[in-house]
């Protein structure tokens, strides 16, 4: 399966959940293949440190789609990371992807951008004369003080999204994602019993739950 995440804001997670998200395949013996298609590479320079530090299961990352065949992803999960900045690629990932996925941090101009960002995909897909993959949001850096009402009307404000799956599984504005990722691990890697690493297990699980069912 083909999974895009990508947003049209920056600095939403995209980069920090495609690389978890893809860890969390590898570690679970799914195979993975990961594209990073932001100018930034952030992807690319993770892995490499990854790879620095001896960590297993380094992760494969390439920039270029062109490989990417919509057979030869049957038997593979992959992850592409990809942001407007590069419009060229966000519609060839879009015209392959059988959905997106979008982190959506907890504010009226983020669920303003995330209407946009449906309808670039919908242009993307009609671009390529694809049919539209299913898109799929949820919350990223939803705010640990329940006081706070903005996760709330966020969620709220998804839901009435057209087109739009929301996704109930958030992830929490934590410490724990930055620290890992500057490591080149994983949540769940470098703090296993962290909250971060719970609501990662969980989001990953819903997002690849088909995977444990086999026959
Ligand atoms: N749940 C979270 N809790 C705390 N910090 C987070 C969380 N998710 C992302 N971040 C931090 O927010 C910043 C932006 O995240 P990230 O780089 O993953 O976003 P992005 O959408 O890929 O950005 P860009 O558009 O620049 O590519 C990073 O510093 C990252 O560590
Ligand atoms: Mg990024």
């Amino acid at each position: 399966m083909i999974t895009v995440v990508g947003s049209l804001k920056g600095g939403t997670g995209k980069s920090t959940v495609s690389f978890n998200l893809a860890v969390w395949l590898a570690v679970h013996d799914f195979p993975v293949d990961v594209y990073d298609l932001d100018p930034q590479a952030t992807l690319h320079d993770v892995a490499e440190i990854r790879e620095e530090e001896g960590y297993e299961p380094t992760l494969q990352v390439s920039d270029d789609l062109r490989g990417l065949k919509r057979s030869r992803a049957a038997d593979r999960e992959v992850i592409i990371d990809v942001g407007t900045a590069n419009m060229a690629g966000l519609e060839e990932a879009v015209a392959r992807a059988d959905r997106v996925v979008i982190p959506v941090p907890p504010s009226q101009a983020d669920v303003w951008s995330t209407q946009r960002f449906i309808d670039i995909v919908e242009r993307a897909a009609r671009a390529k004369k694809k049919r539209r993959p299913e898109l799929l949001a949820f919350i990223n850096r939803a705010d640990t003080n329940p006081a706070v009402r903005e996760t709330a009307e966020t969620q709220e404000a998804l839901r009435q999204l057209d087109g739009l799956k929301f996704v109930t599984a958030r992830l929490g504005q934590r410490t724990t994602f930055r620290r890992s990722f500057s490591e080149g691990l994983a949540v769940f890697e470098l703090e296993p019993r962290s909250k971060a690493a719970a609501e990662m297990n969980a989001l990953a699980t819903v997002l690849f739950s088909t995977l444990f069912i086999q026959g």
